[in-house]
């Protein structure tokens, strides 16, 4: 079958392989309110302007409201003759009000609907990103307020560090996604700029004003370039690669929650909603949801390196390749706001063992800095020298196999003879958490303050 829309000049049809490489539709109408809600403002634009009828125009915008109801009450047929969701919609728009209907594309081309329904759509995903992310943060700070004084374990290498608080743990994700959030918001700054008008590349011999759609659309201006406006999908390129790191952030926490729900660190446990049973061992409790979400970028920096690959060295200006960028794009955003969910769902239920927590965080010698800082400021020990101390210190304690806390003083002092009882007073947990004051350190008065003008923030 020839096709309907673009068929006047061709022979005979495209063949199945054609119609199934070319289709578009099984994917992209998901851009069906986009796409409508764009003929709405090119419609009432191109009556202001004079160049279709009012009564033209009318008829256009009911059409287009029925055509929208039919697609979402799911009593809308897609046709893959129709190759994709621009073709569809206004096929049946001709189909309901005539020929009223193909004074639609009057200086319009699917080149820079496909721009716009595109950006439309990414646009309304960053939106919903973005809120996404705000819950999350919302419930790692209130996660933070109640732990601000819960001491763990730090670790860098995996290795039992410096004391820290669990409040400040969750407070370093709530700063990794304030940055994936300004981010996007950056991304959406660049991407509201209105693509219609462009027309198929070289703008339009017709008296359009694309300030009045761009007005109408919600953006801030018209694009500049008609070549650069259809060939472009930065801002896809740009939304892909915030989530892409995003991504990356919630795999980090995602695998820490895996560590930590283990029998073996046990600090933290999780809901029954967010973890599977094992189908053979009773006793099991998988954080499933924690390694689907570690997964996910798997997929969504696989979306930003196939979307490059598309563009890279492709001539100015559209190219049908362009079309392969919804597909994984999608896909990303889909997993995307999954993961965010599932996250803000861990997090909130997560429940944090304090016992557990302040036993690992004691074991490892985890004040020996807090020592050598002691050495430093009440012997006045270079710190270096301080360092060294600590070290025979350790290997003592290592020895006589106990923690730096339970060191007798005379072994203390057999390494260093001015050490005195005073300095036990550093080597406790509490002690070195409550010590790291400077700013942005992990005191649990730091954490107090910043976990409230966290929530302050996000509530406000
Ligand atoms: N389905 C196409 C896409 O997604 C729409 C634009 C088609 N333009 C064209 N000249 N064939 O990119």
């Amino acid at each position: 079958m020839t096709n309907k829309m673009w068929g006047g000049r061709f022979q005979s049809g495209p063949d199945a392989i054609m119609e199934e490489i070319n289709a578009s539709i099984g994917f992209d109408k998901r851009l069906f309110a986009q796409d409508i809600a764009g003929s709405k403002a090119h419609a009432a634009m191109l009556a202001k302007q004079g160049i279709i009828s009012k009564p033209d125009a009318a008829l256009i915008r009911k059409g287009l409201d029925q055509v929208q109801a039919e697609i979402e009450a799911g009593a809308f047929t897609f046709s893959r003759a129709l190759e994709d969701v621009h073709l569809n919609v206004e096929s049946r728009l001709k189909e309901l009000i005539g020929p009223a209907a193909g004074r639609l594309h009057t200086a319009r081309s699917r080149n820079d609907q496909v721009a716009l329904d595109f950006r439309l759509y990414v646009r309304d995903t960053v939106d919903r990103l973005d809120q996404q992310l705000k819950a999350l943060q919302l419930a790692l700070a209130e996660k933070a307020e109640a732990h601000a004084a819960t001491v763990m374990p730090g670790f860098t290498h995996l290795q039992v560090a410096q004391p820290v608080t669990f409040g400040h743990h969750m407070l370093a994700y709530v700063e990794m996604l304030a940055r994936d959030r300004s981010r996007l918001a950056d991304a959406r700054r660049r991407m509201n700029e209105n693509p219609l008008g462009a027309a198929a590349l070289a703008g339009t011999s017709f008296p359009i004003d694309r300030h009045m759609t761009a007005a109408a659309l919600g953006f801030d201006r018209p694009t500049r370039n008609s070549l650069d406006t259809v060939a472009d999908r930065d801002f896809v390129l740009e939304t892909l690669s915030a989530c892409a790191i995003c991504s990356m952030h919630l795999s980090r926490l995602a695998e820490e929650i895996v560590i930590w729900s283990t029998s073996q660190f046990r600090f933290v446990k999780l809901s029954d909603r967010f973890t599977t049973g094992s189908s053979i061992m009773p006793q099991k409790r998988n954080p499933d949801a924690a390694e689907l979400v570690r997964a996910k970028p798997g997929r969504i920096i696989g979306a930003l390196l196939s979307l490059l690959t598309v563009m890279k060295g492709l001539p100015l200006a559209y190219s049908k390749d362009m079309q392969e960028d919804k597909e994984p794009a999608f896909d990303a955003f889909d997993n995307m706001s999954l993961a965010i969910a599932a996250t803000t769902g861990m997090v909130r239920d997560m429940v944090p063992n304090k016992d557990e927590m302040r036993k690992a965080a004691a074991a490892g010698f985890s004040t020996a800095t807090d020592l050598a800082d002691w050495l430093v400021r009440t012997l006045k020990i270079p710190f270096r020298e301080a360092h060294h101390v600590t070290g025979s210190l350790v290997a003592l304690a290592e020895k006589t196999g106990c923690d730096l806390p339970e060191l007798p003083i005379a072994a203390m002092q057999s390494v260093e003879k001015r050490i005195t009882r005073d300095v036990y007073k550093v080597l406790t947990v509490e002690a070195s958490a409550a010590s790291r004051t400077s700013f942005g350190g992990t005191s649990p008065r730091n954490v107090a303050r910043e976990a409230k003008r966290w929530l302050k923030l996000l509530k406000g």
